[in-house]
């Protein structure tokens, strides 16, 4: 029986966003319905409702989430009603090239929740980055759902699925920071201080957290960066070389996504370092380099997608940890609230006074 549920929608460009009522069909075959426990509130939601990533138009936003499976299609062996489960938005394939050769974080055909989920009025809902979770209740892939301890809490277990995973996954996967390494964090909003959480649980020693706001500085210490640098009033690489000895970090993360802080970053590694872009640029942004200075320096430049993330390996993992005390998130919800205040929390967002808002339903 399809159920109506309450959901956030963005009906067209720029307008705000409205709790409407959502119809959710049965699962069908790779499907599950989940019931959301709680869903953070992400930039993305935000680019989506200012038609920044498509015109696909009425969206159900919402996709750092955590929840309860309550039905599953047939054909659905992984996951199970009961189960608490945070939402991924690339399930793979397991069938196409990067995921036959070992490497399903780098899958060609993730597949997604089909759209299915309508406004009552009839349109389909196209769910944002797949998931559609600020909703009490979303119809996903399967793939989509990943087993974790229930005893987290669900607003934590929720950033896993987007942000905080991101910023977190740069350090441990892309980066592949090791004990003892000097890291440079540049850009210090949810995802900077994911992967300052991150740099600090694979054993750097050194975490140096660079930004143009000193609060944001304060966070990033609080979090366990080591050393911070005012970008707007220190110059960054000179500053990381001053703490490295004149050598630069071993891995610098640049989670702005801007060509001047890739810049920095790029400066600022040692020679055999590794730069990490995560911050996402625009499509007209262009990154001018010496070519003698890629060749003479060696190292790595990469970029990291989704934290270069294996949710059925990272999310469980990362869950372990948090529930033994090492692994704090619980800093990265820095308010609670109902379906409706997600548009107060956009603002909020664009002001740069939270980490994340989470919806908790
Ligand atoms: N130099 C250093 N820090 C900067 C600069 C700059 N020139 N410009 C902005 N910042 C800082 C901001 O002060 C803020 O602390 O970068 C941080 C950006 O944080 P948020 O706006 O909270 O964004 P966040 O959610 O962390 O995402 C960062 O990663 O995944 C991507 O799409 C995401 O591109 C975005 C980036
Ligand atoms: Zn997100
Ligand atoms: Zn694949």
């Amino acid at each position: 029986m399809p159920q109506h549920v309450r959901g956030v929608v963005a009906r067209a460009k720029g307008e705000p966003v409205r709790v409407e009522t959502v119809v959710v069909p049965d699962p069908g075959p790779g499907e599950a319905v989940v019931r959301v426990q709680a869903c953070g509130v992400c930039h993305t939601d935000l680019h989506y409702r200012e038609g920044g990533i498509n015109d696909d138009f009425p969206f159900i936003l919402g996709h750092e989430a955590a929840g309860v499976v309550e039905q599953v299609g047939p054909d659905v062996t992984d996951v199970a009603p009961g189960d608490f489960v945070i939402l991924n938005w690339r399930a793979v394939c397991g069938r196409c090239r990067a995921c036959r050769r070992g490497r399903p974080q780098y899958c060609f055909d993730t597949h997604n929740a089909r759209q299915r989920m309508t406004l009552i009025d009839g349109p389909e809902l196209s769910p944002a980055l797949g998931i559609g979770a600020f909703a009490e209740k979303t119809l996903v892939a399967a793939g989509q759902c990943t087993k974790v301890d229930p005893a987290a809490s669900p607003a934590v277990a929720g950033l896993l699925g987007c942000g905080v995973m991101a910023g977190i996954g740069a350090a441990i996967n892309t980066g592949g920071v090791g004990r003892g390494d000097t890291v440079a964090v540049i850009g210090c909003g949810g995802v900077g201080d994911a992967a300052v959480v991150g740099a600090r649980l694979a054993g750097a020693v050194k975490v140096i957290a660079v930004d143009i706001d000193d609060r944001k500085l304060t966070t990033a210490r609080s979090l366990g960066a080591t050393h911070t640098v005012n970008s707007r009033t220190t110059d960054p690489v000179e500053a990381v070389r001053d703490l490295t000895g004149g050598f630069g970090a071993d891995v610098v993360i640049e989670a702005v996504g801007r060509p001047e802080t890739y810049r920095q970053a790029f400066y600022a590694r040692d020679l055999a370092g590794t730069v990490v872009l995560v911050g996402v640029p625009t499509p007209e942004m262009r990154l001018e380099l010496p070519l003698l200075d890629v060749f003479g320096r060696g190292g790595a430049l990469k970029s990291s997608w989704y934290g270069d993330c294996l949710p059925s390996r990272d999310f469980p993992m990362l869950i372990d940890l948090h529930l033994q005390g090492r692994l704090d998130l619980d800093a990265f919800v820095s308010d609670t609230i109902a379906l409706d205040e997600v548009e107060e929390a956009f603002a909020r967002m664009h002001k740069g006074d939270v980490l994340r808002s989470v919806v908790i339903l």
